[in-house]
């Protein structure tokens, strides 16, 4: 049976790493096959490719040199490493995928959704069975950047102006693509967030086999 392809969107510090560890381990407890990635990256060369697109030296990389290589890294990430696992009838819970491209580059970057898609055209045929998206508001989200130990990348080193394009942008998608993408409220604790997932996850499984 093929497996479920689920991706996780939404600003820096939404909690979607969190999240997802919670998802791996409530599903693996059930026995279900699990695998936990992420973009830009999940794979030995888009990781290199990670590198480059985050590299805070890199201050004279354009937006479409930005959008092109996170398309790079994502086609790279699906044909290595998502459609196998799919086939393997594994869950694969992906922290950011071409939503996360729509709504930096598209929206905030002022590339605009089409072009965006334009330049994501060989991943358009696997595009996530579903897409959860946390929602928290940029302001709260960025305290708890400064509360964090780990390095500030490029694009988390933007402004709050940044950001809340950001934000725009992923509630513009929700707008246009309502099917695949769910609101969960980033303002939940961590054990009512999972159940929240849980409940969208399962009632979209249920539907497939109805
Ligand atoms: P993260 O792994 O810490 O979320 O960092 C990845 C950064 O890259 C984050 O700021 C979001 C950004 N990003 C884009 O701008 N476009 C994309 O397509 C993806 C996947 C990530």
């Amino acid at each position: 049976m093929r497996g479920l392809f689920i991706t996780f969107e939404g600003g820096e510090c939404s909690g979607k790493t969190t999240l997802i560890k919670n998802l791996a381990k409530y599903y693996e407890d059930l026995g279900q096959k699990v695998l936990i990635t992420r973009e830009p990256g999940g794979t030995p060369i888009a990781e290199q490719i990670r590198n480059i697109i985050l590299d805070n030296n890199n201050v004279a990389m354009t937006a479409k040199c930005e959008a092109l290589l996170y398309a790079a890294s994502r086609i790279q990430h699906v044909e290595e490493k998502i459609l196998p696992a799919l086939d393997e009838g594994t869950i694969i819970l992906c922290d950011r995928f071409l939503d996360s491209s729509l709504a930096y580059q598209g929206y905030a970057r002022k590339l605009g959704f089409s072009l965006v898609l334009e330049a994501n055209k060989f991943v358009l045929d696997y595009l996530p069975d579903l897409t959860l998206l946390i929602d928290i508001k940029p302001d709260v989200a960025l305290k708890r950047m400064s509360q964090r130990p780990d390095k500030v990348n490029r694009l988390d080193a933007e402004s709050i102006n940044f950001h809340q394009m950001v934000y725009e942008g992923y509630q513009k998608l929700v707008d246009l693509y309502p099917n695949r993408i769910k609101k969960l409220d980033g303002m939940l604790n961590k054990e009512d967030l999972l159940m929240q997932s849980v409940k969208l996850i399962d009632s979209y499984r249920e539907k497939l086999c109805n």
